[in-house]
């Protein structure tokens, strides 16, 4: 628990199946402040039919760690870390997500649910954590930033249609 984390009713534990429409909705939210910030962004939507076919074989493959942020018992948040080369010795692990709602972020939750995955990553013999953020989400740059992550390439895309 971090020092300013103000809801002692927040908790981190594993996704399931039954959360993916939480999930969704969330990433949702997500890719409009993603879009919001810089319209091409290579974002695939997915319907919740989609985005369980795709991800949801994931949640049992213990090279993936699911976690859900609960408020009061209800979904706020979520992330998503995986080990990258899982048949490699000290794997890089990459933060897929990590989101909470609107009204749950500057309160610590954040730190809380990085210190998961960060624990979930070291368990595993990872090496070295990295991630992406969408340009002009500035929001995530700050906290990333905070936590010690540092920028090391650039990501582009042309689109073919
Ligand atoms: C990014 C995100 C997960 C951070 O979670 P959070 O709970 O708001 O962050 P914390 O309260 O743990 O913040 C930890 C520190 O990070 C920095 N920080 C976090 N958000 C910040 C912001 N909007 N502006 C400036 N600094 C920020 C601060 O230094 C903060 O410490 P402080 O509050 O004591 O000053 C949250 O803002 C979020 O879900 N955003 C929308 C989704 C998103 O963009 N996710 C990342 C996609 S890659």
């Amino acid at each position: 628990m971090t020092e300013n984390f103000a809801d002692a009713s927040v908790r981190i534990r594993p996704a399931a199946a039954d959360d993916l429409p939480a999930i969704v909705a969330m990433r949702d939210r997500l890719n409009e402040l993603e879009r919001a910030g810089c319209a091409h962004a290579a974002i695939q939507p997915f319907t919740l039919e989609q985005f369980t076919t795709h991800w949801s074989p994931s949640m049992t493959n213990p090279n993936f760690c699911w976690r859900i942020v609960e408020a009061a018992g209800r979904p706020v948040g979520f992330g998503l870390i995986y080990l990258l080369a899982p048949q490699l010795p000290r794997s890089a692990a990459y933060i897929h997500w990590a989101y909470l709602e609107e009204n749950q972020r500057r309160r610590g939750a954040g730190r809380l649910l990085l210190d998961e995955l960060l624990a979930w990553a070291r368990s595993k013999g990872a090496s070295r954590v990295e991630l992406q953020f969408i340009d002009g989400n500035q929001a995530a740059e700050r906290f990333w930033t905070k936590m010690g992550f540092r920028g090391f390439a650039r990501k582009c895309v042309r689109y073919l249609e």
